[in-house]
């Protein structure tokens, strides 16, 4: 329960799949392999998800049977075709724009549970707040009356999950079995009651209206049995989320006094938590046919338990996995919400609920510690979180004795998942250095001496450029040897709309900048060997100067291109020839030594890689001649900083639709949306940060339709290939696209 990545991680590295006799089934623990797992549901079928481990006795059956039990399947343990059909038809009170409503309520439920300790100076913050208010909450969004018997309820979750999931004896088995039953019989009672006022509210009553239309996808069955099914699914998941992510950011106090600091940081540390101490331990499916997995042959009715935890520590997916970084870049790829038709309905419900606990508490109560305590668990292999959550604080210390509206000063809520855009960093400015006329040298640190991430070559940096509105991107360029150091080049550029010169007039010693990323869209491709050419123009050295050093650490065949103007204004010119000697090729315009392209890439090597960053014109005549004279596909990489692409003129668009395989899913795109604006209307997670077609960040494989490529990110002939496309900007040009989603 503390960390079933740990207890695997032997599997992760040396039998990503075994058969285990003890439990019956095969357990997966690779990220790439779950994540498949969860994308096929029709080869690795869902409906075992809810089944108990072992077969109850035939003493349980009868009393179950004497209360009339008959759980069927419900949406997350049903296959398809019924499944989707059932989905779509349910879906709409799940997505941002129904949520928004509730956000008011589960402020006010946040409130008045903090209000009732916040004097007290300790508490079991798992019982005063995290068991309870998911709880009321699923209750609101459900549609079911406060005054039901709550008691019951709350014992029938911890039942459930005991004999679905856990390993009760036979003793308990009896004893569960009681209040299994005895709560299918309240919620067959609550759902009458919700039939007999169909036009009152939650998602229930609205399930009872759309019965009316569609029949045939929500049935009886399926209604009596995903009342009980649905508190579950709702309330521990989200109470035990939640307590998890209160304790790791206690464990982790920078990270706290970070969230503390700068609210906006919430939604991405809620996201970092739900993949390093996630609440769902594993999940199951069985395989429908004999099929292949990590090369070992699983025959059909094979039981699949994939940990999911263990996933979401897989170092083949997450750099450093066990690092808890709040500004990791790929978090929301966790699997702990699942993935594929079957993901979670409600995940933004238990991401707004865990960002208005995380701010209440952050807020009114951001001196909070953890007592020492052992942490008991609900044993069982689905939902695992403490059943205990001690805390400790000095009242005398609490922020609103001397500042009352600290109470109600609420932070935004984002529904879905984090902007990559609120992921920001404050950094101080170690050093400003001019090394060039108009180009100086910035070096950043963290102000609380935290270590930074490490950077690969070609990584880039936001930086926000004060309260201008306006933000810039720069190469990382300082040492490799120093990975945890920052530097970036800036040139001021009089043609700026005043990105550079509000960092030249600003950025000085000692002064705090606004970071976001690093980012890195101009990766150097992995597999060793071959030839690299590497151009720069101008400023554009910053990445490519990084990618030389690498490729001379890495002992490869490499030649550095630079041009300039005239020698003066070639930034590092001295500190490159050092380093690269007679690899550097240097190209002064006025000293009549311009760079030939057409004759640098007049013989077309299979073996060789070029990597280009500088002006437009630049590349955009390096692009042509790689075309022309026919290098490969994928022989050219360069990196953009402006998208010379106009942006979305609802006018003179026309609308299409996106088919989601993946999520079962067809969507209308109209004129005036662009395609992630729609995939964030429906809940599919698609990260997004400069929403210009620059960044690279919304990337989504395409596997079907004629692109419309308005982005600076892909080259033409990624273009041409059309397997990708930025889902900011980029369009149909005929009807239908199919996204790999
Ligand atoms: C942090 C909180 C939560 C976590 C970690 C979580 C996790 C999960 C997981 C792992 C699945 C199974 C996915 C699969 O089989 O691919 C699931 C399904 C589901 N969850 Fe959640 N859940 C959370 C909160 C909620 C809430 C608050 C609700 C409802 C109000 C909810 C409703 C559902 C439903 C209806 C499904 C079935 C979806 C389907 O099969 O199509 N969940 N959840
Ligand atoms: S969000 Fe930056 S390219 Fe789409």
């Amino acid at each position: 329960m503390e960390s079933p990545s740990e207890a695997v991680r032997w599997a992760r590295e040396q039998a990503p799949i075994f058969f285990s006799p003890k439990l019956n089934y095969w357990v997966v623990t690779r990220y790439q392999t779950i994540k498949d797992i969860f994308r096929d549901n029709h080869t690795f079928s869902p409906s075992i998800a809810l089944e108990s481990y072992a077969p109850p006795s035939a003493e349980v059956t009868a009393i179950l049977k004497s209360y009339g039990y008959a759980l069927n399947r419900t949406m997350v343990n049903e296959d398809e075709p019924v499944h989707m059909a059932r989905r779509r038809v349910l879906m709409a009170p799940f997505t941002p724009e129904h949520l928004e409503n509730d956000i008011p309520m589960v402020r006010r439920l946040v409130t008045e549970a903090v209000d009732a300790f916040i004097d007290a100076g300790q508490v079991d913050l798992f019982k005063a707040l995290c068991w309870d208010v998911p709880f009321t909450v699923a209750l609101h969004f459900l549609g079911i009356d406060n005054d039901e018997d709550r008691e019951r309820m709350h014992e029938f979750c911890v039942a459930h999950t005991k004999t679905q999931f856990g390993r009760p004896t036979e003793e308990e088995r009896i004893e569960v079995a009681h209040q299994v039953g005895k709560f299918w019989q309240l919620s067959g009672q609550i759902l009458d009651k919700m039939r007999r006022t169909p036009d009152g509210p939650g998602w229930m009553r609205y399930s009872i209206r759309q019965q009316k239309d569609h029949p045939e996808a929500v049935t009886d069955s399926y209604l009596q049995s995903m009342m009980p099914a649905i508190i579950v699914a709702a309330h521990e998941s989200t109470s035990f989320a939640t307590a998890n992510a209160i304790r790791l950011l206690l464990e982790h106090r920078d990270a706290w006094d970070d969230l503390c600091e700068d609210p906006a940081l919430i939604s991405p540390a809620v996201e970092e938590c739900l993949r390093h101490n996630g609440p769902i331990g594993c999940w199951r499916r069985r395989a429908t046919r004999d099929v292949e997995i990590e090369g070992v042959q699983v025959p059909a009715e094979s039981k699949i338990l994939m940990v999911v935890h263990s996933a979401n520590h897989d170092e083949r997916h997450f750099g450093d996995p066990d690092f808890f970084d709040i500004r990791r870049d790929n978090t929301i790829e966790h699997l702990s919400f699942g993935f594929g038709a079957h993901q979670c309905l409600g995940k933004n419900i238990g991401r707004m609920e865990m960002q208005v606990i995380l701010g209440e508490l952050t807020r009114r109560l951001p001196h909070l510690r953890l007592m020492p305590q052992k942490y008991e668990y609900l044993l069982n292999a689905a939902f695992r979180g403490p059943q205990n959550l001690w805390v400790q604080w000095d009242p005398a210390q609490n922020p609103e004795r001397r500042d009352p509206s600290i109470v109600t000063r609420y932070q935004e809520i984002r529904l879905g998942g984090p902007l990559a855009s609120a992921v920001v960093r404050k950094l101080k400015v170690d050093s400003a250095d001019p090394v060039a006329p108009g180009i100086v040298r910035i070096r950043l640190s963290s102000p609380k001496n935290e270590t930074l991430p490490h950077w690969t070559p070609g990584s880039h940096i936001d930086v926000e450029c004060g309260d201008t509105g306006l933000s810039r991107q720069y190469s990382l360029c300082s040492d490799l040897d120093h990975p945890d150091q920052w530097e970036i080049a800036v040139l001021h550029d009089p043609q700026s709309r005043g990105g550079s010169r509000w960092i030249h007039r600003y950025a000085r010693p000692g002064a705090i900048l606004r970071i976001r990323g690093p980012r890195n869209h101009f990766r150097m491709e992995k597999k060793g060997g071959g030839r690299l050419l590497l151009i720069a123009g101008g400023i554009g050295i910053t990445p490519i100067m990084a990618m030389a050093q690498a490729a001379q650490a890495k002992g490869l065949d490499y030649a550095l291109h630079y041009s300039c103007h005239t020698r003066t204004q070639a930034a590092f010119l001295a500190e490159l020839q050092r380093r690269h000697g007679d690899r550097l090729h240097l190209h002064v315009s006025d000293e009549g030594t311009r760079c030939d392209l057409a004759q640098l890439l007049a013989r077309p090597d299979p073996a060789t890689r070029i990597y280009a960053c500088g002006p437009q014109r630049l590349l955009d005549v390096l692009e042509h001649t790689v075309e022309q004279v026919g290098w490969t596909a994928d022989a050219l990489h360069v990196e953009h900083f402006a998208n010379g692409n106009p942006k979305l003129d609802p006018a003179h668009e026309k609308a299409f639709e996106i088919e989601l395989p993946g999520a079962g899913l067809v969507l209308q795109v109209p004129a005036d949306k662009t395609v992630l604006e729609v995939l964030h209307a429906n809940n599919v997670d698609v990260q997004s940060d400069c929403e210009e077609g620059l960044c690279g960040t919304c990337e989504v494989g395409v596997l079907a339709g004629e692109i419309d490529h308005r982005d600076s990110v892909l080259n033409p002939r990624e273009r041409k290939v059309g397997d990708r496309m930025m889902a900011c900007c980029s369009r149909a040009r005929s009807g239908r696209l199919t996204l790999d989603l």
